[in-house]
């Protein structure tokens, strides 16, 4: 099948224009992509930066909890890191060992600008095994990585197999997209009681929070893998 047309924003500075135009449903990874190519080049970095913080702050006063001392000692993998302000973020906090994981070639040489990472990974991350080996991170973060066209459930499997036994995966993203994307609406729940029952993980959080991206709401999860 042939993938849908997809408008371009006018203004990449008009967050509601852009998520209008490419938060939608149809949209394939690839024009995924190609948008976060164009927007990386368009000042996604400082306005996302200056107005959509939110998340990383509660992502890292979450980190602090879990990893209340010698931050120095843990490793952290930013899956779907775009231009590395979550990462940034981390070093902010403590952290010194940050891989990225980014698809998005253009997003990607804007975080490896910033210099806080060890490793940058330039792919995505899927239900497949990634050429990272297993058992490699204390944690794996993910900040506004989930939505139309863009992680798949199932790579959240895929990142329990890349987290030591007792480290967590602490996911921020967009409340809604649990109820509006297909992908997410069938599958979500029912890994997350897989996994469980499989022994791989155990649920630890799952918290709403206020304006995670233009006033909406987000969800905060957190999964300690076993
Ligand atoms: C809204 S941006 C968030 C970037 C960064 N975490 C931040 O907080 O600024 C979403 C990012 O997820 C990436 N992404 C989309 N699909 C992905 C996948 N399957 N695996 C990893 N990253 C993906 C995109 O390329 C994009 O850079």
């Amino acid at each position: 099948m042939a993938a849908m047309k997809v408008d371009k924003p006018t203004d990449w500075t008009d967050l509601e224009e852009v998520a209008a135009k490419m938060l939608v449903p149809g949209v394939t990874p690839q024009q995924v992509t190609d948008y976060y190519n164009t927007w990386a080049k368009s000042g996604y970095d400082v306005k996302i930066a200056q107005e959509c913080s939110r998340p990383q702050t509660i992502l890292g006063d979450q980190l602090k909890e879990l990893f209340p001392k010698n931050r120095e000692k843990y490793s952290v993998l930013d899956v779907g890191a775009g231009t590395g302000i979550t990462g940034q973020h981390l070093r902010q906090i403590g952290f010194l060992t940050i891989d990225a994981l980014e698809p998005s070639p253009e997003m990607l040489r804007v975080a490896r600008e910033k210099k806080v990472y060890r490793n940058a990974y330039s792919c995505y991350l899927t239900c497949e095994p990634s050429e990272i080996p297993a058992a490699s991170y204390d944690a794996a973060v993910l900040v506004g990585v989930v939505g139309h066209g863009h992680l798949p459930c199932a790579a959240f499997e895929e990142m329990a197999r890349l987290v030591k036994q007792g480290g967590y995966i602490v996911n921020c993203m967009r409340k809604a997209y649990l109820h509006e994307i297909p992908e997410y609406i069938q599958n979500w729940e029912p890994m997350i009681a897989r996994l469980e029952k499989e022994g791989k993980w155990k649920v630890v959080k799952m918290e709403s929070y206020e304006n995670h991206f233009i006033g909406k709401d987000g969800l905060l999860t957190v999964f300690h893998v076993c």
